[in-house]
């Protein structure tokens, strides 16, 4: 009943923000995201009788409180489904930052789901495995399948017909790269939970936002399928600012953009002006992350480096979902 899942993180090109319903994880409007080819959470998971309650090591630390109720949650639901009662002891490791706008909740989830599903001996569908994931963090819903995923927004209350399905795999568009920009790797003030709901309750332009985001989507979509960047790169940067905007006319506002968010920013669009193909997205922190093409890859990398208050870049192209590995982390 021991087992271990990676899982890579993904990134929206049209965002989820706004839950329809908090307790279930589902969401206003649908969102479509590309899962990433490095960046990698692992998770361990082993249900045991000789455990007398449940523990949770992340990144080496001891996770309590708050936060070991949420992965409590998470098992049982898992339990009820295997229709087990033993307690488990869970170990996840991410290669990269926790909570600083990197999608570490959406790697950290599918990884958890898949390795905790394999431990209890369930055999689900990938799309069974979203619905799971969704519940432990709304982005992770779109890790558990690899390439270019949507998140369908679903009709039902019971939320069933609320998971991620691949539009297209990660073969559609190999060139695709993201260039994530780490300008820092401090966990954000506001967490992208706190600040969508504040927003839902708080910000006018959030019913303008549930309006606009199935034509968001339907550009997306087209663009994607055509392998059109510059019509792809348009639209994923334009809703990425409508989000931030939304998160902007809440009260009081919520801002995740730092003054070298900006400066990235100002970069690509000069980067656009010198001939370069390459836009920008952003998630609830300051870390943008800028797509463009391998070719062209390189030399955004290294001009987003140059600005100062840049720590690294790490350049992704489209990636796998979830994999089961016989490498236990204990
Ligand atoms: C800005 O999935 O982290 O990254 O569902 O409350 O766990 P919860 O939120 P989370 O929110 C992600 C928001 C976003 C946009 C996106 O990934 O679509």
């Amino acid at each position: 009943m021991k087992a271990t899942a990676h899982a890579h993180p993904n990134i929206a090109l049209i965002k989820y923000w706004g839950k329809r319903d908090q307790k279930l994880f589902l969401p206003h409007t649908p969102s479509l995201s590309m899962t990433l080819s490095s960046l990698t959470a692992v998770t361990t998971a082993e249900f045991s009788a000789s455990l007398a309650a449940d523990t949770v090591m992340l990144d080496g630390r001891p996770v309590e409180g708050a936060a070991l109720e949420r992965f409590s949650a998470h098992l049982d639901r898992i339990r009820a489904l295997a229709g087990i009662s033993l307690r488990a002891r869970v170990v996840s490791a991410n290669d990269f930052p926790t909570a600083a706008g990197l999608a570490s909740s959406a790697a950290g989830g599918a990884a958890l789901t898949a390795a905790l599903c394999r431990a209890a001996g369930l055999d689900l569908s990938p799309h069974e495995m979203s619905a799971l994931a969704r519940r432990f963090s709304g982005s992770a819903c779109r890790s558990v399948e690899g390439g270019f995923c949507q998140w369908n927004r679903g009709e039902r209350t019971d939320g069933s017909d609320s998971f991620a399905v691949q539009v297209f795999p990660a073969g559609h568009w190999p060139e695709l790269r993201m260039v994530v920009t780490v300008v820092s790797a401090a966990q954000k003030e506001v967490s992208s939970r706190a600040g969508m709901q504040h927003s839902v309750e708080t910000s006018p332009f959030f019913e303008a936002w549930v309006r606009q985001v199935d034509a968001d989507l339907a550009e997306a979509l087209s663009a994607l399928e055509r392998r059109d960047l510059r019509a792809l790169g348009s639209i994923a940067e334009t809703n990425a600012c409508r989000m931030h905007a939304v998160a902007l006319g809440a009260h009081p506002p919520v801002l995740y953009m730092k003054p070298v968010t900006l400066d990235v920013i100002s970069r690509v669009h000069a980067l656009r002006a010198q001939g370069i193909e390459a836009w920008f997205t952003l998630d609830a922190g300051p870390n943008p992350v800028v797509l463009c093409l391998a070719a062209d890859a390189p030399r955004v990398a290294a001009a987003l480096e140059e600005i100062p208050g840049v720590q690294k870049t790490v350049t992704a192209g489209p990636g796998e979902g979830v994999t089961q590995s016989e490498k236990h982390l204990f």
